[in-house]
């Protein structure tokens, strides 16, 4: 059974095991993890993760910017790829950010990050942007990408 929650601190190990098997996340210590957690943070970002059969198996974390969102980080376990659990994640974290209010949603991701590229495309993000040598060890340029919600029907006359 695929379950998609809002995640609580007892998630943290799940979540710090998830991001070691997932180099091409952003990488963040378990300090900036545990942060998540903190009342002030719990206000200014979401955290999702996804179960599979009772066990957590990926997250995503993104923040509102008035009516934009910014994903900052999102994994699968590396045992649990290729299974659609990363698409549904992100497919949940669109419908919330889209009921929020959210207009658009933006993201960086590793030039070579294929896996998480294509990812995104199926999802129609689309590339606005680069930062040159954004990413350390190794270095490497950031794609930036978007995603639009469609927007309703104009009456016209
Ligand atoms: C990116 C990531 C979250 C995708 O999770 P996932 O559960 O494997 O993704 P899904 O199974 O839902 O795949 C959805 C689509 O993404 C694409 N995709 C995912 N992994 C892929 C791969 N290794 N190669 C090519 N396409 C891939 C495919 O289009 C796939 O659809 P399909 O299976 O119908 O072909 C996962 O690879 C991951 O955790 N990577 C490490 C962390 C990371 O890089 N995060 C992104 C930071 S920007």
């Amino acid at each position: 059974m695929i379950l998609v929650r809002h995640a609580v601190s007892a998630d943290l190990p799940y979540l710090a095991e998830i991001a070691k098997t997932s180099a091409t996340a952003a990488h963040w210590t378990s300090d900036e993890y545990a942060k998540l957690f903190a009342p002030e943070m719990v206000q200014e970002r979401v955290t999702l993760v996804i179960e599979q059969n009772g066990t957590v198996a990926g997250f995503i974390v993104a923040r509102p910017l008035e009516e934009e969102w910014e994903i900052e980080n999102i994994a699968v376990t590396g045992s649990a790829r290729r299974r659609g659990l990363g698409s549904h994640l992100l497919g949940e974290f669109l419908d919330l950010a889209r009921n929020r209010g959210g207009t658009q949603v933006f993201l960086e991701v590793r030039e070579s990050n294929h896996a998480a590229r294509a990812l995104y495309e199926k999802w129609a993000f689309i590339e606005c942007g680069r930062r040159g040598s954004y990413y350390q060890e190794p270095a490497e340029d950031a794609v930036i990408l978007r995603f639009s919600f469609p927007q309703g029907c104009i009456k016209l006359g």
